[in-house]
């Protein structure tokens, strides 16, 4: 990640290669508008406006033009826009994030950048931030052409409080979010035959060593001791592949914990359907479905590095789900840990089948909440498309992650757990099916996990669409892994935490 600073120094004297500066839309064929562009001179201010027009500049959301600069010690300026704009107001900060996000995408090839967005308070300096540090990732891991320019080296946030405690300390938790935000990509980016479950709990154990966070401990339960366990949801779905399940645990235990939190995790390496086999079109996208899986873990690690007063414990549930001759079957029965037997009627249903094991072993430690995160239905994305993640579950924690997603600039939408699916899910000869009819597939998914947690507390967030991105880039999210859920899992946590 670049190395990220404040400063106060007015933007015409900051030597970088690039100058970002936003700008909004102000009507039908008229020039935009420069923000908290006060710092430039009246006439270098003009000129920059008139060309912005024949660029096609019109400080529309997700547009960026790049100008060379002149009357500037910057080599360029980045105008990036926010979209239509009242005189005089601040844009909301999921609009900076997304500004700033969209500009240090478009830049490669620069080495420093200056971000000269809004930044009046803490709150504005922290969504500049973490939208610069979001726009500025790049997967390279299996690139084997060098890259042309050495990669972005610095950005500077321009801002009036670069002295400021709070605004020291909202950038310093920017980067943590962003390290995690980057952290979880690369888990989903990763190709599956790189990234199976063992090797997704071994990565586990260097990202937690690697962040130099305390007081995290990191244990994993290979495909015998989840037989013996009786952990039958992992070992199932697990039992195709000849590259064996995991469950991972990933606790942080501050000294005096506040709340105790608990987090489960879709970790399907890959998910081809297994004997239910999937079409071949699109599969590939399948690699993403550990999404829930990797958020889980960077939150856990998150939370950590913040050393906020919440215990936290991830459950990573981790299995390739592959079709072969040890494969299950679709009409198997599997017995789930603590004794519930489910019919597997679709063996490409088996998010929740391993989602069931982790959250009975989460709810087991008796957790004031538990929260679960899952790539888990198509249905998700009928429903409410790509960008917009579902949750489900008991109210008030529903409402409560609905909150903590709107502070931290992430949508996810509260959608119901009716009753009378609950029927649908019947089995001739088990306790509960693993799939019903087609309507509704979503919700029928989430009361199939409501089986496993009991009374506790519990929200289910299904963010199939959201965590991959097979569309092109816009704002701060870049194609392919997106790193959806560990904002608003964090910021849940904060709230816990009473900050
Ligand atoms: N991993 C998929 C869900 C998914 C679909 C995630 C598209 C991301 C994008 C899940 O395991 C699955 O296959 N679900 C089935 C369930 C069905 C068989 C009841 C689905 O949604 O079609
Ligand atoms: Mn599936
Ligand atoms: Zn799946």
């Amino acid at each position: 990640m670049p190395r990220v600073t404040l400063t106060s120094t007015t933007p015409a004297r900051l030597s970088v290669d690039a100058l970002v500066v936003a700008v909004a839309q102000t009507g039908e064929g008229r020039p935009p508008r420069l923000l908290a562009a006060d710092w430039l001179p009246a006439d270098l201010a003009s000129n920059l406006t008139d060309l912005a027009v024949p660029l096609g500049a019109t400080g529309a959301v997700d547009q960026v033009r790049t100008i060379p600069a002149s009357g500037l010690k910057a080599k360029l300026v980045v105008l990036t826009g926010v979209g239509a704009l009242a005189d005089g107001a601040t844009p909301e900060p999921e609009t900076l994030r997304r500004a700033a996000g969209a500009a240090l995408r478009e830049l490669s090839g620069v080495q420093s950048v200056a971000v000269a967005l809004p930044a009046a308070d803490a709150q504005q300096v922290a969504a500049v931030a973490e939208g610069a540090l979001f726009g500025a990732y790049s997967y390279t891991r299996y690139v084997t052409t060098p890259a042309g320019a050495p990669a972005l080296a610095g950005i500077e946030i321009v801002t009036p409080r670069a002295k400021d405690k709070a605004a020291v300390a909202a950038l310093s938790r920017a980067e943590v979010l962003a390290a995690a935000v980057h952290g979880v990509r690369d888990l989903v980016n990763a190709a599956p035959n790189d990234l199976f479950p063992a090797a997704f709990a071994d990565a586990a154990k260097t990202a937690v060593k690697d962040s130099g966070a305390k007081g995290i401990k990191v244990s994993v339960l290979d495909e015998k001791q989840l037989a013996a366990g009786g952990y039958g949801g992992l070992v199932g779905v697990g039992q195709g592949s000849v590259r064996p399940p995991r469950l991972v645990k990933v606790s942080y235990t501050p000294s005096r914990p506040k709340a105790k939190v608990a987090l489960v995790g879709k970790g399907i390496t890959f998910d081809s359907g297994g004997i239910s086999i999937k079409p071949a079109a699109g599969m590939d996208a399948m690699k993403s479905d550990m999404a829930g899986a990797a958020a889980v873990l960077h939150t856990v690690i998150a939370a950590a590095r913040l050393e906020l007063p919440v215990a936290v414990t991830g459950w990573l549930c981790l299995a390739e789900n592959m079709p072969s001759g040890t494969a299950q079957r679709p009409s198997d029965v599997l017995t789930i840990r603590g004794g519930k037997t489910v019919e597997v009627l679709n063996t490409d249903a088996e998010g929740r089948l391993v989602m069931a094991d982790g959250l009975v072993a989460a709810v087991e430690e008796k957790p004031d909440v538990v929260l679960d995160i899952a790539t888990l239905t198509g249905a998700q994305l009928i429903a409410l498309g790509p960008r917009v993640s579902a949750v489900m579950g008991t109210d008030p924690v529903r409402a409560e992650v609905v909150d903590a997603a709107g502070a931290s600039g992430e949508q996810f939408w509260p959608m119901p757990l009716p009753k009378d699916l609950r029927p649908g899910l019947n089995s001739k000869v088990a306790d509960i099916a693993n799939i019903s009819d087609r309507f509704g597939g979503m919700l029928t998914a989430g009361i199939f996990l409501q089986e496993f947690v009991g009374s506790t507390p519990w929200a289910h967030l299904d963010i199939a669409g959201p965590a991959f991105n097979e569309k092109a880039p816009f704002g701060y999210t870049p194609a392919g892994g997106t790193g959806v859920g560990v904002r608003t899992l964090l910021s849940l946590i904060e709230g816990r935490a009473g900050r």
